[in-house]
């Protein structure tokens, strides 16, 4: 990254960490120690980076010089805000989802559920979210409007998920739906308020959320193909097979023309049991679905890409470009 770049994004990421915390905070100290639990444990804030990023992809006019790197105190202050919002929002879902996965692991230290059980972390993912909306407000309504559709997105996605495809839905269709929703909204708002915040012009703009959008679906496919081959740094493996989710690398298997990977597809979606989850993983992770499944999150990473043309040329649009190609990289 462009070394005057690095230098804004790092002075702009280390001032929305500290006011994670503090814009959180609790006088009553059980609150306080759980509102902060999983934020203190860390994350890749893979979201208040894009915000940044795309907060300063520069005047839509201007040549890439220096000067237009450093932005105007007053939009910095709107993209600390913007990047609060979104990492708030991100981490009160961690604490519903965390519920309703059951999950023990978060971040590499007790999920919220595990550490202090069910009603308290429901309650402090609430608790979270109530900031995110505080701190939304502050950044007017088109914010909130888009912030609140989000919410809805978030909500429909994970409900989708939990209920899975119908009869007649097509299980790809569905699952594209499903991590569209769960996913791909936050972080398409993300790189949304940063390219609002940067002034860049409507049809900008759309190209920025489109990009969010794809990268955000990159973004979770990796994530959900990391599941399965990898020990994934703070989170246990496959507990999507253990929740009977059908993601990429199995959705594959049914497309098969070999009746070995659909009946595997079959006994997947039946619901294993425990001991049958090592097995299944093993027989995941040296089959051709992976590389497969590697390939179609390298398409979602390039198809973002792609959506950056129009904008800026400036370096922060070089580095979303490396962030598209990183996304990527991680299932590799
Ligand atoms: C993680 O998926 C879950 C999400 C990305 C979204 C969860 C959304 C909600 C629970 C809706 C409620 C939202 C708010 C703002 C309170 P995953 O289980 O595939 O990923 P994981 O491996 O990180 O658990
Ligand atoms: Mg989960």
């Amino acid at each position: 990254m462009d070394d005057q770049l690095n230098n804004e994004v790092r002075a702009i990421l280390a001032r929305v960490e500290t006011r994670l915390q503090d814009e959180v905070a609790s006088s009553l100290p059980f609150l306080d120690i759980a509102a902060k639990h999983i934020i203190c444990a860390g994350g890749k804030r893979f979201r208040p980076l894009l915000v940044t990023l795309c907060g300063l992809l520069g005047d839509a006019n201007a040549d890439a010089t220096r000067a237009k790197v450093r932005p105007h105190s007053d939009s910095r202050e709107r993209l600390i805000d913007a990047a609060l919002v979104v990492e708030l929002t991100h981490v009160a879902s961690l604490y519903h989802d965390d519920v309703m996965d059951d999950a023990d692991v978060r971040r590499g230290v007790p999920s919220a559920n595990a550490r202090f059980g069910n009603s308290v972390a429901i309650l402090v993912g609430d608790y979270l979210f109530a900031h995110a909306s505080r701190i939304v407000a502050g950044l007017g309504a088109d914010f909130v409007r888009i912030q609140a559709q989000t919410f809805a997105a978030l909500v429909t996605g994970q409900i989708a998920e939990l209920r899975g495809p119908s009869r007649e839905d097509d299980p790809f269709e569905h699952y594209y739906e499903v991590l569209d929703g769960k996913t791909a909204s936050l972080i398409a708002t993300s790189a949304l308020f940063g390219g609002l915040i940067a002034g860049l012009d409507a049809p900008q703009v759309t190209a920025l959320e489109r990009f969010g959008r794809k990268l955000g679906m990159a973004f979770q496919l990796a994530d959900d193909l990391i599941d399965i081959t990898s020990a994934a740094a703070g989170k246990p493996q496959g507990t999507d097979l253990r929740e009977g989710v059908a993601t990429l690398p199995v959705l594959l298997l049914n497309q098969s023309e070999s009746l070995t990977d659909k009946l595997l597809y079959e006994r997947i979606l039946g619901g294993l049991a425990e001991d049958e989850i090592p097995i299944v993983l093993q027989a995941l992770q040296g089959h051709p679905v992976v590389a497969r499944s590697r390939e179609i999150i390298s398409e979602w990473a390039t198809a973002a890409r792609a959506e950056l043309a129009t904008l800026p040329n400036t370096p922060a649009r070089a580095a979303l470009g490396t962030l598209c190609a990183e996304a990527a990289s991680r299932a590799s």
